[in-house]
């Protein structure tokens, strides 16, 4: 019998990079965009194997050979965590979330890919387990991940998050809108926190304000959005977009979309992720939403999703 196990794709509304160095951020799951993975054990006869079948790429994935952005050790990681000998099954893997664009698509498809293996196993495992499994999956490809992605993944609820702290969860008052515009540009994370980190190095002083800023804007922010004010709090957003400029994480493309949705009406905007490239996000209403959305698109967003937190 096959089993299916899916996965939220996520954005960080506030907070990225500093969220690294221990300061609070705020993510939210995009649950309409979603990693697949179905797995079937085979009966010991049948086969002897993990044959898994990425289906985007339409490939078959050997365990032995990393390729394909890590999948396979990732994989091989979350199997190990697991405790489940990889003899005997077939897995299939789909996920409709842009690779590398600050949308969670590895943290998500590995979650996917353990809840499957795990029902499959019928190896209960909560959502701590899996969170733990997932975060160890990041470190192969990020190497220092604050792990922000896969909490709010595995959990898929909007959070305010601090590293070493307990997860909070987050209400909001009202609905915020949000298009997420896609510059259609790959960026590793990993590239974009490197270059924070030498920053940092080389100049304290300077870089730890800028920090110390998004933490504040991080933190004013889940106030505003318990209370609903959403003018504040997307000139919030302008702001920690306007911080992320100066740790050098935005690029030509991030800044001309985040300008175009706030020139048609966005209350905000910034970039959403590691940055240099991948996903902006701009809050609308619902009287922006159509204007804003076409503006990013004639400013050059390969595409644009509209999601809602509620
Ligand atoms: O995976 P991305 O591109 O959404 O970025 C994650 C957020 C960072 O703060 C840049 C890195 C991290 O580990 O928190």
């Amino acid at each position: 019998m096959k089993v299916l196990g899916t996965a939220a794709a996520k954005i960080i509304l506030f907070g990225e990079h500093a969220v690294v160095y221990g300061y609070p951020a705020i993510a939210v799951p995009v649950s309409t965009i979603r990693a697949a993975a179905s797995v079937e054990l085979f009966q010991s006869s049948q086969s002897t194997e993990l044959q898994i079948f990425a289906q985007d790429i339409n490939q078959w994935i050997s365990l032995d050979d990393p390729h394909e952005d890590g999948l396979s050790a990732s994989i091989q990681r979350a199997l190990t965590l697991l405790g489940f000998e990889p003899a005997g099954a077939s897995a299939t893997i789909h996920s409709d979330i842009p690779l590398a664009s600050g949308l969670g698509s590895g943290a998500a498809v590995t979650a996917a890919f353990a809840r499957a293996v795990s029902l499959a196993s019928s190896h209960y495992m909560n959502a701590e387990t899996l969170n733990a499994i997932v975060y160890e999956t990041e470190r192969i490809h990020h190497g220092t991940p604050s792990g922000i992605d896969n909490t709010v993944i595995v959990y898929e609820k909007p959070i305010y998050f601090r590293r070493g702290y307990e997860i909070e969860p987050i209400r909001s008052a009202l609905p915020l809108m949000l298009l997420i515009g896609d510059t259609g540009i790959s960026a590793p994370t990993k590239e974009s926190v490197a270059d924070v980190r030498r920053l940092y190095e080389n100049n304290p002083s300077q870089i730890e304000p800028i920090l110390n800023q998004i933490g504040q804007i991080a933190e004013s922010s889940r106030a505003l959005i318990e209370s609903g004010d959403l003018i504040r709090l997307g000139r919030n957003m302008n702001d920690n977009h306007r911080l992320l400029q100066e740790l050098t994480v935005s690029s030509t493309s991030l800044d001309q979309l985040a300008d175009a949705a706030c020139v048609a009406g966005a209350l905000g905007a910034k970039l959403s992720g590691g940055g240099r490239g991948g996903n902006m996000i701009a809050l609308v209403q619902p009287d922006t939403r159509q204007a804003v959305s076409e503006e990013l698109l004639r400013a050059g967003a390969v595409r644009v999703i509209e999601t809602m937190v509620t």
